[in-house]
């Protein structure tokens, strides 16, 4: 195979940016500072001392009485975990993004048989059409796969209603994509019957990224006991009865950035759950007005994200010359559209640490550059 890719020398000068970006986001500077503690070993008193710290924070924050998984790696895993651990051969996947279209292919691709609820890009999946779904299927979801906030259309998924109606149908599990939301979107995991909720660190947790994050019900692991070909990696079984016996993780971790994730956790229990959620709303409020001002808001009315704008380019600007320009004169990065809807939107990633204030920054750059 002829490489395409040629070395190409990381240097010592890059400006920083500021990250408008879905992900990853800015983090803080005694965040970053965290992660330069003198290595130490995966099996020491010190590394149960900081993984039951972190995994006990974050039920606290979230609070949530379900299991915490923390493992290397990033969301992604827990596409290929949720499947395995929980499917035998149906699942359903409402699919009505690039996200959620891809939980469907990783399903796929792990031999299991897909059965989506297809949406336009944009719309948000409706509880009562996951209903109708199960009940007029001929065969049994062992899961549904729902995606929370689907980041390529700035759509946020009402999740709770749909696992309201899953309830009602114990032999479907519910998996749930809150990759670029949770700590940032306020859910109470518990009250609707969600049994796998997963996120990346590098998203609204405003960590670096490197680290996944599951939170597992009693009856997913119990669900996984019984299956023979569950994943070894993202297993729940097995990094949960790990960490009841060790307080660590079966393999070696990315131990710097649990050192961040620790005291990234401090700030996020100083600040709660709800405040955190308050917040993130303020500025989907603020980013909706300014575009309902200069062009239009992509998704769904009413099904706005409360970290990723998706905003429709009505007035045909230039998006990929105004990101570079905003880019190149402000130091501040945000996105183009994901895949086809390249310059048809533009999306803004106003989570983590992000405030009013800053996000409007950006939009105030935009609007120099762009002549709004
Ligand atoms: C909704 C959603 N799911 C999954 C992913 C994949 O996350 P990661 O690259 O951290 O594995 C992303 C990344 O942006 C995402 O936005």
């Amino acid at each position: 195979m002829d490489p395409v890719t040629k070395k190409r020398e990381y240097r010592d000068d890059y400006d920083d940016k500021t990250l408008y970006i879905p992900g990853p986001t800015e983090v803080r500077d005694d965040v970053i500072e965290a992660m330069t503690e003198s290595t130490f070993g995966h099996r020491m008193d010190r590394m149960t001392d900081l993984y039951t710290t972190i995994v006990e924070d974050t039920k606290e924050f979230l609070g949530t009485d379900n299991e915490v998984v923390i493992l290397t790696g990033s969301g992604t895993e827990f596409w290929e975990a949720t499947t395995l651990n929980l499917v035998d051969e149906h699942l359903l996947v409402p699919t009505c993004g690039a996200f959620s279209e891809r939980y469907a292919n990783v399903a796929e691709r792990l031999g299991k048989t897909v059965h989506r609820l297809e949406y336009e890009w944009g719309e948000a999946v409706k509880p009562e059409d996951v209903r109708e779904a199960i009940e007029t299927a001929d065969v049994n979801y062992d899961m549904v796969a729902g995606v929370m906030n689907e980041s390529s259309t700035g759509v946020r998924n009402p999740i709770e209603e749909i696992g309201d109606v899953l309830k009602e149908y114990p032999d479907t599990y519910f998996a749930v994509d809150a990759v670029s939301c949770l700590g940032g979107d306020y859910i109470n995991i518990d009250a609707h019957g969600i049994d796998a909720i997963f996120a990346s660190t590098q998203k609204a947790f405003a960590m670096p990224p490197g680290l996944a994050v599951c939170v597992v019900s009693d009856d997913a692991y119990d669900r996984e006991v019984e299956k023979g070909d569950s994943s070894w990696y993202g297993g729940f079984r097995r990094t949960i009865d790990y960490y009841d016996r060790k307080g660590q993780t079966h393999s070696t971790p990315a131990i710097p950035i649990m050192l961040a994730y620790r005291q990234q956790m401090k700030h996020m229990l100083d600040e709660g759950h709800r405040a955190r959620d308050e917040r993130h709303r303020e500025m989907m409020e603020y980013v909706h007005d300014w575009a309902d001002e200069h062009f239009a808001m992509f998704p769904e009315d009413g099904y706005e994200s409360q970290t990723v704008a998706c905003v429709e380019n009505t007035r045909g600007i230039d998006v990929a010359a105004t990101i570079e320009e905003v880019n190149e004169e402000y130091d501040m990065a945000f996105s183009n559209g994901y895949g086809d809807l390249g310059e048809e939107t533009f999306r803004i990633g106003h989570m983590g640490e992000h405030t009013v204030e800053s996000v409007t920054e950006l939009t105030d750059a935009i609007e120099d550059v762009a002549d709004l």
